[in-house]
C-alpha cells in the first residue's frame, strides 16, 4: 500500500496518512477484514449497486454522504469526535483530571476488555443478518439493512483503531480474533449471549434493531463519557450512526403494527394471519423475547465490574455530565429489584454497585418511549389492544432473575406454571414457521410485502419507489 492515498482508500481525521505504524497494523488488518466481510457479509448482494451512506469526515456536510456504493468497496473510515479543549474526567478517583491521551497503565487490561467487548458486538449483528437480503419485502427496507451491516463494519473499524493505535501487540491481537470469532459458533462463538442468537427472519431483524441496537446506544453513551479521550470521542461519532440504526427498528416495527391494524379494522378481525399479516400476540412474543434477551446484555444488577469501570473513570453512567450528584457514589444508594421469598421487591444498594442497573433503568425509560408511539397508532385505529414491555424479571438469564421464572406482569412462578405459559409468552415454533412463511422477496420497485406497511418517505430525501438497490 505504499504511496497510496489513506485519505481517499481509508476515509479518517487521525492523520492516518502521517503515522506508519498505524498504517502497518491496518494493511495487515484491512484485507483479512475484506475477507471476513466477503464471507460474512451479507449473502448474495456484494456486486451490487447500493445507495448508501458514507461517513467521509466529522462535520455536518461530510458525515453522511450518499452515492452508490458496491459494499466490499465501501469506504470504512476512521472517525473521532471533534476533542473537546481542556475535557476533564467526569466521575470517579480520578474527576478533575485532564482527560488521558494516552491509556493510563495500570488500566490497560481492563480498558482493552471493554473495547473488545464493544467491538465484538459490531461484525457479530452482521453475520446474524447475513441471510436477510434474499427475504427482503422491499426495496426500501433491502437498503436499509445494507446502510446498518457496512455502519457495523464501520463501528468494528473504530475499536480496532483503538486497539491498533493504542494497545500494541495485545492490540493488534484483539483485532485479529475479532474477525476469527463468529456468531452463534460453538467452538469461537460472539462475547454476548444476545449476539448469538439466530436472526432468522425481517420481523426478528427490526425487533433487534430496536432493542438490541438500543442496548449499544447505551452502552456508547457510557463510553462515550470515559476518562480515555479517544475512546470517548470515537462512541460519541458512532452515537450519530447509531441513530439511523433505532430509527429502521422503530419504524419497521411501527410499520409492521400499522399494516396489522389496517388489516384488522378491513376485516374486523383479530386473527389478520388469514389475511398474510402478523397478528399482535404474536407481536408481543416476539417482543418479549428480544427485549429480554437485550436486557441481559447490562449484566448483573450488582457488580463489581461496573463499579471498578466507574471508579477507574473508564466508563460512566448515561448523561453522566448532566447529572448533579458528586460523580463519585461512594455514599449514595440506589433502588433495584431484587428477589425476597416468593415476591419481588426494592430494595436499596450502594450506587456504586448498582450501575450496570441504573443503565438498563435508563434503557428500559427509552424501550417504553417506543412502544408508546407503537401503541398510538393501535389507538388510532380505533383498537383496544396494547403492546407492553414485560417485567425486566421476565425470561432472564443472567443476575437477580436469572434463575427464578418470572411472568410478564412481574410474578414469581413455579417452573410448573411457567412451563404451562410460556408459549403463551415467547415465540412459538408454530409463530416462527408462520413468519418464516411471509419471507418472500419483494423487489419491485416501490412495492412493499403484505405484513409491513410502506415508510411515510424514502432515504435523503429520494422517493420511496426510488431505486436503492441496482
Ligand atoms: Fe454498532
Ligand atoms: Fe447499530
Amino acid at each position: 500500500m505504499a504511496g497510496i492515498d489513506y485519505l481517499e482508500r481509508i476515509p479518517n481525521n487521525v492523520d492516518l496518512g502521517s503515522n506508519r505504524r498505524l498504517q502497518r497494523a491496518l494493511e495487515d488488518w484491512q484485507p483479512k477484514f475484506l475477507e471476513w466481510w466477503k464471507d460474512m457479509g451479507p449473502d448474495g448482494f456484494q456486486a451490487r449497486d447500493v445507495y448508501l451512506r458514507t461517513a467521509i469526515s466529522v462535520d455536518a456536510k461530510g458525515w453522511a454522504q450518499f452515492g452508490y456504493v458496491r459494499m466490499p468497496e465501501y469506504r470504512w473510515g476512521i472517525f473521532l469526535a471533534e476533542p473537546e479543549p481542556g475535557r476533564t474526567i467526569a466521575f470517579g478517583d480520578h474527576k478533575g483530571d485532564p482527560a488521558w491521551q494516552e491509556v493510563p497503565g495500570e488500566y490497560r487490561g481492563t480498558l482493552r476488555r471493554l473495547i473488545v467487548t464493544q467491538g465484538d458486538t459490531e461484525p457479530a449483528s452482521v453475520e446474524q443478518q447475513r441471510h436477510l437480503g434474499r427475504t427482503c419485502p422491499s426495496v426500501y427496507d433491502l437498503r436499509n439493512i445494507f446502510q446498518v451491516n457496512v455502519e457495523e463494519g464501520r463501528h468494528l473499524w473504530a475499536m480496532v483503531y483503538l486497539l491498533q493505535a493504542h494497545f500494541g501487540r495485545d492490540g493488534r491481537e484483539e483485532a485479529e480474533a475479532l474477525l476469527q470469532r463468529r456468531s452463534g459458533d460453538r467452538d469461537r462463538p460472539r462475547i454476548l449471549g444476545a449476539f448469538n442468537e439466530r436472526t432468522p427472519d425481517w420481523l426478528s431483524y427490526l425487533m433487534f434493531t430496536f432493542f438490541t441496537d438500543r442496548d449499544g446506544k447505551y452502552q456508547l453513551a457510557s463510553l462515550a463519557e470515559s476518562g480515555f479521550d479517544p475512546l470517548s470521542r470515537t462512541c460519541r461519532f458512532m452515537l450519530t450512526e447509531e441513530a439511523h440504526h433505532l430509527f429502521i427498528g422503530e419504524t419497521g416495527v411501527a410499520r409492521v403494527v400499522q399494516r396489522t391494524c389496517e388489516l384488522m379494522r378491513q376485516h374486523r378481525t383479530d386473527d389478520v394471519r388469514k389475511y398474510g399479516a402478523l397478528d399482535l400476540p404474536l407481536l408481543q412474543r416476539y417482543l418479549n423475547f428480544h427485549y429480554s434477551v437485550s436486557l441481559d446484555l447490562f449484566g448483573s444488577e450488582i457488580s463489581t465490574n461496573a463499579a471498578n469501570f466507574y471508579t477507574l473513570g473508564l466508563k460512566g453512567r448515561f448523561e453522566e455530565t448532566k447529572k448533579t450528584d458528586d460523580h463519585l457514589l461512594k455514599s449514595s444508594m440506589y433502588r433495584i429489584a431484587a428477589v425476597e421469598g416468593d415476591r419481588v421487591i426494592e430494595a436499596e444498594q450502594p450506587a456504586l454497585q448498582t450501575l450496570n442497573e441504573r443503565l438498563r433503568d435508563d434503557y428500559i425509560v427509552d424501550c417504553q418511549r417506543g412502544v408508546d408511539r407503537w401503541n398510538k397508532i393501535i389507538r388510532d385505529h380505533g383498537i383496544d389492544a396494547e403492546l407492553r414491555l414485560p417485567h425486566r424479571g421476565f425470561h432472564r438469564a443472567i443476575g437477580t432473575f436469572g434463575d427464578v421464572r418470572v411472568s410478564p406482569d412481574g410474578r414469581l412462578l413455579s417452573q410448573a406454571e411457567w412451563d404451562a405459559h410460556k408459549h403463551e409468552w415467547l415465540p412459538t415454533q408454530a409463530d416462527e414457521q408462520y413468519v418464516q412463511s411471509l419471507m418472500k422477496p419483494v423487489t419491485e420497485l416501490g412495492k412493499f410485502a403484505n405484513w409491513i406497511a410502506p415508510p411515510a418517505r424514502g432515504i435523503n430525501g429520494q422517493p420511496v419507489d426510488f431505486e436503492y438497490v441496482r
